[in-house]
């Protein structure tokens, strides 16, 4: 057998029954949630601790064995799974560890297996909150989210995952351990861990530990879901940042994507879009407070003209009515078929010519184009799907289509001053276009980087690569 002796090291140091090689154990590690990206593992190899993912990555960096680190395998860019054969799966979930909440300095530390549920049912459990939160809350974990800078639904309000890592501690492919869970909001010592490897995708350390930032547990809420015409959507977001001081989500539906949710979720939505009239676009707003903001949030309603439709929420369960329709979005989506999915953003002001750029590749490739995301970061999923298979169903885009469809998306986004990856991160999926957004000499200097701190290259290999 290939790898005979790895395979063997590999359970001396996690435990014989931690190293997956049997293809039915493996296969849930092996293929994405969007079921776009699949590939076979060597080994799924799940260690217990710290110092088991320092072992594991010494000894495959040992024999140039290329690693996949993996939290729940809920991203979207393919970098969550192997690539071809013969890559180790390194499944990060058993590392679970709760630390006590430190509630002086609004902290807590978390094994990085540990689930974005979980981690706000630790804060709420001690009066605080967590804040991050996004749909895929039960399978994500804190090392994932990290290792993708995550954003969701309250950036607006909190930033996104990079802003609550206040320590981390990872191993490298050397086998050495960097980072501390020390949580100083003051130090300034030289190089910064959280920054360097929020956001790195896997590519130059494993996280095996965050200390993360809680804030305060609002529990008065309300919440607006309004039709409106998408220029007024952006008028309507200046309003909502001069009025709303306790806004904590500013979402975006587009009027297909609505019908999406809407069909899957069987219910019909309580305000109505008129895209013959203009009238495309739904906005979710969510206020939260220690007092209730009912009434700032419909104040700011009125203060906008324009706006076709609206229905609000202040209990629990209406609420909870309005949010669905945006939240199971993506879970939506993939009822239809399998998505290309493209994560871009712009300034909220050029979201108009955003959306009107993707609605041109798309049609002009004859694609059915679903989008929906976060308004206040500018935030677009762009969802595409190929030709009708029948009610509901779509085939994926055309093999032939695809990279010139997503190159057009991309390098038109790029052209409004915007981004190729706003939240899911470059993964394989965006590689080759992470020149529309970087220079060749900070491509150089990452490499450089890259190189440093995984010097045999094993560390997911391929990511964030053009
Ligand atoms: P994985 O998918 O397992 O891995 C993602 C990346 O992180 C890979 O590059 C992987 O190699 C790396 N990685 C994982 N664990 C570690 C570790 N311990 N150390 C180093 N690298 C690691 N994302 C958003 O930003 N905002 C959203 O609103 C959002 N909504 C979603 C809704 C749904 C229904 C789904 C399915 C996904 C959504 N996502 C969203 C995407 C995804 O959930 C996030 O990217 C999440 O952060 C991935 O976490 P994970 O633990 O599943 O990581
Ligand atoms: C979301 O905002 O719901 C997600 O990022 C998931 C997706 O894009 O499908
Ligand atoms: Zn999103």
């Amino acid at each position: 057998m290939p790898h005979a002796s790895l395979l063997d090291d590999l359970a001396g140091i996690v435990g014989g029954e931690h190293v997956l090689t049997d293809a039915d154990l493996r296969a849930g590690y092996e293929t994405d949630w969007t079921r776009r990206y699949h590939g076979e593992a060597l080994a799924v190899v799940r260690p217990g601790d710290a110092e088991q993912t320092a072992a594991v990555l010494a000894r495959c960096a040992a024999d140039g064995v290329p690693v996949v680190p993996q939290g729940g395998n809920t991203g979207m860019v393919g970098a969550s799974v192997p690539r071809g054969n013969g890559m180790v799966v390194l499944s990060m979930r058993r590392l679970d560890h709760v630390g006590e909440v430190n509630a002086a300095g609004g902290q807590v530390s978390l094994g990085a297996g540990v689930t974005i549920a979980r981690w706000r049912e630790v804060a709420r459990a001690a009066g605080l909150d967590s804040p991050v939160d996004f749909g895929a809350r039960d399978s994500a974990t804190v090392g994932g989210a990290t290792a993708t800078n995550a954003g969701g639904s309250r950036v607006v309000r909190f930033g996104t995952m990079r802003s609550q890592v206040m320590g981390v501690v990872a191993a490298l492919s050397t086998g050495a351990t960097v980072g501390s869970l020390a949580g100083l909001p003051k130090e300034t010592v030289g190089l910064h861990w959280p920054s360097l490897l929020a956001g790195s995708e896997g590519t130059l350390g494993v996280i095996t530990a965050v200390r993360l930032r809680l804030v305060p547990w609002y529990r008065q809420h309300a919440a607006a879901l309004v039709a409106l015409p998408l220029p007024v959507a952006v008028e309507l977001l200046s309003v909502a940042r001069r009025q709303l001081p306790h806004l904590d989500a500013a979402e975006l539906l587009m009027a297909d994507a609505m019908d999406v949710a809407a069909a899957h979720l069987g219910r019909t939505p309580p305000v109505h879009a008129d895209q013959a009239a203009g009238v495309d676009t739904f906005v979710l707003l969510e206020c939260a407070d220690h007092d209730d903001p009912t009434a700032e949030l419909a104040e700011a309603l009125a203060a906008v003209g324009g706006i076709a439709d609206s229905a609000m929420a202040s209990d629990p369960a209406g609420i909870a009515r309005l949010v669905e329709f945006r939240d199971r979005m993506a879970e939506s989506i993939s009822t239809l078929g399998v998505p290309l999915k493209l994560d871009v953003a712009t300034q909220p002001g050029r979201l108009p010519e955003l959306i009107a750029l993707a609605e041109r590749a798309a049609s002009s490739r004859g694609c059915h184009l679903v989008p929906f995301g976060h308004l206040a970061e500018g935030n677009v999923h762009v969802n595409l799907l190929g030709e009708p298979l029948g009610p509901g169903r779509y085939a994926p885009v055309d093999p032939a289509l695809a990279d010139g469809l997503a190159e057009e998306i991309l390098t038109g986004v790029a052209g409004l001053g915007g981004t190729i990856s706003a939240e899911h991160g470059v993964g394989i999926a965006k590689a080759k276009w992470l020149p529309l957004v970087r220079r060749a000499d900070e491509l150089a200097a990452a490499a450089a980087v890259k190189a440093a701190l995984d010097p045999s290259g094993i560390l997911n290999p391929g990511v964030l690569t053009p």
